[in-house]
């Protein structure tokens, strides 16, 4: 009764549980009886066991249905989106243990296939189950072990048919219906992210320029990528808090400071016009390397502001400011949304940390430094220089500190070149060290990037060799966009707006998706040429493919209410082999976002992204969506159901855009 009414409730849950509990409980003291039994001084057994047997087959035949039943109730209530892969390893997984109780940890292993004659999805765990058996002394045959899995099989709501291919290859056929109806479920509640089982909080500490110098390269790649992850987190329900770890307490404020009282000794009263920092910043380096009083000065200056003194305050506030102007400039163009939290802020909170290690015997003296080592690394940490300042280490030993207690993350991401790899691993490992956190349950990562190249595989620079302002970048990228369109021309078709909407789209969103689709790991070469190209993996053609597969309603007249209302009514038919293709291309999503928040490598998702444009093209060619007479060229027939898996394409896709950072546009 409570499988077969409609209602979802909680209750109903609940109840199953419970059904599902006292039966798995019935079933284990059958089986403990059933083993009892089998001793051979148990003479008169024979005939109990046969019907203890019987008993328990139908146990756990009604076992199954209820498991069944509670896998679809579970489907139906939450509409998120089902990981099939998933939902297949939980299904494998089942069938691995019980046809091979003796292995501990058998391998599980479960895989779209890319090729459709070898069905839907593969299984590939029998060869190592073999292996695994062969080193315990027991010889099988991987076939042998596929076949017992295929025996084992759990009821399920989603395969259609198993068969064994080559050594041992379990291939999965999906059921047609079970695919049509996540499709339908997807077209009616929209793109929602799997529940989570509780709401975790989340630090992603990105971008992080450094005051007074020019915010480079690599920053661009911390910001793009580092957007990126927080959406995607924020998507999946996580509460996350995005922190821009700006350089904002180094000693080069004392320079700087001195600098400030002399060209401006008005400073106080009258805001000084420093627009151009980069030339600032230059001037006072000079002075503090050739003159010795403007030296000495400005280490007293450093002092003076970290002890807070009001119009060394004020000082340092107004250089901050006029780094913060440009690097919201920056952040406005990319729609990049951050909170400012510099090493400054931690200023206090160095103190305590610095005493905790001390206090727990950890710190050691080294040539009047602070020095502490830890496991595994014979480079120490840095936590109190010889002149009593604090360092990068103890700013970050101090963040770390703050968003483990203070902020309660369950995990924390640094974006930053791989570079600093080594300053994390030794972060890390402190923080382990002394007890603030178990990485078994608090996930803290360096996710590193490569560096940015020229186009001749040399580091990005200018033509003269200057280092390359990320605002000139930017505005490079957007002129470039604009021939783009205009080459195509473009402006002969669109409105202004329209033109300048599209220009802005192509321009930053083919920069962020160069970026993103490159392995993260990998040094990258920025070319405006591959970014803005309209054919392959680029920002520019899939954009381009988003805008086409929205207007294939908006040509046929088929206004939104009626697509909702088909949603509702019309089964997503997945006949020809390119609506079976499309359709199961378009709900690999939820594993892809899997994918991604396991590694955090988001071009895993822009290759996602691209096949799915291909395989929607594919399904274009050979399925007519709509038919039209050839002479008039009016719409004879709309097949609804194809218009559905264009919907349901553009809706994957416009989450893929959303959570890559890029804005697509009705009209390009
Ligand atoms: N400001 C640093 C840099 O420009 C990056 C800071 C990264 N975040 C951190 N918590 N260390 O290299």
């Amino acid at each position: 009764c409570y499988i077969s009414s409609d209602c979802c409730s909680k209750d109903s849950l609940n109840v199953l549980f419970y059904i599902l509990f006292f039966q798995e409980r019935e079933i284990q003291t059958l089986s403990a009886e059933v083993e009892s039994l089998k001793n051979p001084q148990n003479l008169n057994a024979s005939a109990r066991l046969e019907e203890l047997r019987e008993e328990n087959n139908k146990l756990k035949y009604r076992l199954n249905i209820l498991k069944r039943g509670l896998q679809e109730e579970k489907t139906n209530c939450s509409h998120a989106m089902l990981n099939i892969n998933q939902r297949l390893q939980e299904v494998f997984g089942e069938a691995i243990r019980a046809a091979c109780p003796e292995l501990d940890n058998p391998p599980l292993v479960v895989a779209p296939n890319q090729q459709a004659k070898f069905g839907d999805y593969q299984c590939n765990s029998a060869m190592a189950m073999a292996q695994m058996l062969k080193a315990k002394g027991m010889k099988i045959n991987p076939r042998e072990i596929a076949e017992k899995i295929i025996q084992n099989l759990p009821d399920n709501e989603l395969v259609q048919k198993t068969e064994i291919a080559g050594p041992g290859f379990i291939n999965i056929h999906l059921k047609r219906q079970f695919v049509s109806k996540l499709l339908s479920n997807l077209l009616v509640n929209g793109v929602k992210p799997p529940p989570l089982a509780s709401k975790k909080k989340v630090v992603v500490d990105f971008s992080s320029p450094n005051i007074a110098k020019e915010m480079h390269v690599g920053h661009l790649r911390s910001t793009i990528i580092g957007e990126s992850m927080c959406r995607l987190f924020e998507f999946l329900g996580y509460d996350v808090l995005r922190l821009n770890h700006v350089g904002d307490w180094g000693t080069q404020f004392g320079m700087l400071i001195a600098h400030l009282q002399d060209k401006f000794p008005n400073y106080l009263t009258v805001s000084p016009p420093i627009s151009d920092l980069q030339a600032f910043y230059k001037e006072s380096k000079k002075r503090f390397d050739e003159e010795e009083d403007f030296k000495k000065r400005a280490y007293q200056c450093v002092v003076r502001l970290q002890s807070k003194e009001p119009d060394f305050i004020k000082g340092w506030n107004l250089i901050c400011d006029v780094s913060r102007q440009e690097f919201q400039k920056i952040y406005d163009c990319l729609d990049i949304t951050i909170i400012e939290r510099g090493e400054s802020y931690y200023q206090d909170m160095m103190t305590k940390v610095v005493k905790e290690f001390e206090d727990k015997g950890f710190v050691q003296l080294d040539e009047g430094r602070k020095i502490v080592f830890v496991p595994g690394h014979s480079v120490p940490l840095t936590v109190v220089k010889s002149d009593g300042g604090y360092t990068y280490d103890t700013s970050d030993l101090a963040a770390l500190h703050n968003r483990l207690f203070d902020e309660k993350a369950d995990i924390i991401i640094y974006v930053t070149d791989s570079g600093q790899a080594m300053h994390f691993q030794l972060l890390y490992a402190a923080g382990q060290m002394i007890g603030w956190y178990n990485p078994q349950v608090t996930r803290v990562e360096h996710a590193g990037f490569g560096v940015v190249l020229g186009e001749d595989k040399k580091k990005f620079k200018t033509r003269s060799g200057d280092t390359v302002r990320l605002m000139d970048l930017l505005e490079e990228g957007l002129k470039r966009a604009m021939d783009k369109l205009k080459e195509k021309e473009r402006d002969k078709v669109l409105t202004p707006e329209e033109l300048t909407k599209a220009q802005r789209s192509v321009a930053f969103g083919c920069i962020k998706y160069a970026d993103l689709s490159h392995n993260r790991i990998n040094d990258y070469v920025f070319s405006f040429d591959k970014m803005l190209d309209d054919r392959g993996n680029t920002a520019a053609y899939l954009l381009y493919a988003f805008t086409r597969i929205r207007s294939i309603a908006r040509l046929a007249n088929i206004d939104e209410a009626t697509l909702k209302k088909a949603a509702e009514t019309t089964e997503v038919l997945l006949d020809h082999d390119k609506e079976w293709k499309l359709g199961k291309c378009i709900l690999r999503f939820p594993e892809i976002l899997q994918k991604v928040l396991d590694d955090l490598l988001l071009h895993t998702l822009c290759d996602y992204l691209y096949e799915l444009a291909t395989t929607f093209t594919e399904f274009y060619d050979s399925c007519y969506c709509i038919e039209k007479d050839r002479q008039t060229g009016e719409v004879v027939k709309v097949n609804m159901w194809r218009m559905l898996l264009c919907d349901a394409t553009a809706l994957i896709m416009a989450k893929c855009f959303d959570i890559l950072g890029i804005n697509p546009v009705d009209r390009m």
